[in-house]
């Protein structure tokens, strides 16, 4: 058993979540739930990022006060994650005493350490993307290279942390770490476009704006979004009652694994090991940078106001549905498009047609050829030997690819499985079994095929969260918390009662 952390970025509160967030989270509750069931202790960390010029204009420009608004828009995130049934273990926000507490502490300690000094930084910033560019890396057209946006040129007296120093450190960090930073093109990038070419100290403060954290040293100046926010990923142990669990998630026995969209990886993949190591932490051991939700063929953003609500996709389609597409049709290496078009196809094809009839399918003949009882199996029988070896080899690959982030592959191959067992339907005819009375190899089928059912609802159970209880009640078991052994053991189902009761997935209709 590995203790285990998960965590999202702290996602700005200017507006409401949208898909782009939701896929994050999903392939971080995902995560949570596959290696739970699986026996280990995991912690997820999501939350909001709640300061500075970005929030507070935003709220300016809605005509609210900026903690209300935060405020409300911190609710919605939390209702979107339960209505997605995301399980995480702790809501962390940066507007949090805990936190703010913590972040003045670190930047106290690092400036005493001098390790952070201060300057002039004469550059642009971009407010939207809450990001300083050097002068060499600043763009032609005074656009921000990550978002398009405008850019504001500034001449101001800040803190630096130094950063420019560190990269023999960063450079043998990776070097012994190959995998650090993944996908690998993301780390090349970061290289390319960064450590080999432009690395500079970070500005760590802005002057006031009236919402931020003060710098511990100078009143006029406010801690750095980013500085503030990175820290989330310790503080929201702090924000808990239980002490213990910092020491069981953040050591260097537990796998840490954080996921961020490619457009942030900067900071997570080079200050935010930096800090760690300032800070004499543990680094963590794989941050997971995904490509981009695309929509109309742009990047979803709330700048850009190209956003789709998941809660309506939720009311209208389900969780599960929208679980199932994000990690179905979207990678973490290429990203993937939305369309609500897509997701229905999604639903109709993989989840009615293929998963969802199969287990009618199944569930109809157990109640038709042996009274809704599931028989029991030969395990003698060359039928079982070949069922269960499809199962398990089935089952190596799918966590195999999971296990390496291939979350998409992985469905795939389930659904491959689902085919060939509807293919060994077709060739066993169990109706023609039934006519001619092969009562012996027919209940044999029926077991496997029960087996089977149950197999493929358990492994979409960190995918499929409601649907999984859907699949116990019609395989009439009471326990929904089936550990390893019970799912390859075949005599699991003999004998219970199956039950009829509304199709797994409704289709959808235009
Ligand atoms: N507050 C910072 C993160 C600080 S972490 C210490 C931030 N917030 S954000 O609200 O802009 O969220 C960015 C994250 O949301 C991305 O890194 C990604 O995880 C997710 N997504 C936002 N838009 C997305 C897409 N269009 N597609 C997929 N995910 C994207 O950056």
């Amino acid at each position: 058993m590995k203790n285990i952390y998960i965590s999202t970025p702290v996602y700005y509160v200017n507006g409401n979540p949208h898909i782009g967030h939701a896929y994050t989270t999903v392939v971080a509750d995902f995560l949570k739930r596959y290696f739970e069931q699986r026996g280990h202790r995991c912690f997820l960390l999501t939350g909001t990022d709640e300061h500075g010029k970005k929030i507070l204009r935003s709220s300016q420009q809605k005509n609210q006060d900026v903690v209300n608004f935060v405020e409300n828009n911190v609710t919605n995130f939390k209702k979107l994650w339960s209505m997605l049934n995301i399980n995480y273990s702790v809501f962390t926000r940066t507007t949090n005493k805990k936190h703010e507490e913590m972040v003045k502490e670190v930047f106290s300690f690092l400036y005493k350490a001098e390790e952070i000094y201060q300057g002039n930084y004469e550059g642009f910033y971009c407010v939207k993307c809450e990001d300083f560019f050097t002068k060499n890396f600043s763009t032609d057209n005074q656009n921000c290279m990550n978002c398009s946006g405008s850019l504001q040129f500034l001449n101001e007296e800040v803190f630096f942390l130094k950063i420019t120093n560190k990269r023999k450190w960063i450079v043998n960090l990776y070097r012994n770490n190959p995998a650090l930073l993944i996908p690998e093109k993301i780390k090349n990038e970061l290289f390319n476009n960064f450590i080999d070419n432009d690395l500079s100290d970070l500005c760590v403060s802005r002057k006031k704006n009236g919402w931020g954290i003060k710098t511990p040293v100078s009143p006029e100046q406010e801690i750095y979004v980013w500085f503030d926010a990175l820290l989330s990923y310790l503080s929201g142990f702090k924000q808990l009652e239980l002490k213990s669990q910092e020491k069981d998630f953040w050591n260097s026995e537990s796998i840490k694994i954080q996921i961020i969209g490619k457009e942030i990886s900067r900071f997570h993949g080079l200050y935010w090991p930096i800090l760690l190591n300032l800070l004499n932490k543990p680094l963590p051991n794989v941050i997971l940078a995904h490509d981009w939700i695309l929509f109309q063929g742009e990047k979803m953003s709330k700048s850009k106001g190209n956003i789709v609500d998941p809660v309506l996709l939720i009311s209208k389609y389900g969780a599960d549905a929208l679980r199932f597409f994000l990690l179905k049709e979207i990678t973490i290496s290429k990203g993937g498009k939305y369309s609500e078009e897509l997701l229905v196809d999604c639903i109709n094809n993989n989840l009615v047609n293929e998963f969802g009839n199969l287990f009618s399918r199944t569930i109809q003949m157990i109640i038709k050829y042996n009274d809704g009882i599931i028989p029991e199996s030969d395990s003698e029988s060359e039928d079982t030997a070949h069922m269960k070896k499809i199962t398990l080899n089935n089952r190596k690959k799918v966590e195999t690819l999971w296990e390496n982030y291939f979350f998409s592959k992985g469905i795939n191959e389930l659904l491959a499985f689902i085919r060939d067992i509807n293919k060994i339907i077709e060739d066993q005819k169990p109706w023609t079994l039934f006519k001619t009375n092969n009562k012996a190899k027919l209940n044999n089928l029926l077991n496997l095929l029960s087996n089977c059912l149950l197999y493929v609802g358990w492994m979409f159970r960190p995918v499929l969260v409601n649907s999984w209880k859907k699949v116990c009640e019609k395989l009439g078991i009471q326990d929904e918390n089936l550990d390893n052994m019970n799912v390859e053991n075949f005599d699991f189902l003999s004998n219970k009662k199956v039950k009829r009761t509304n199709h797994l997935f409704e289709r959808i209709n235009d």
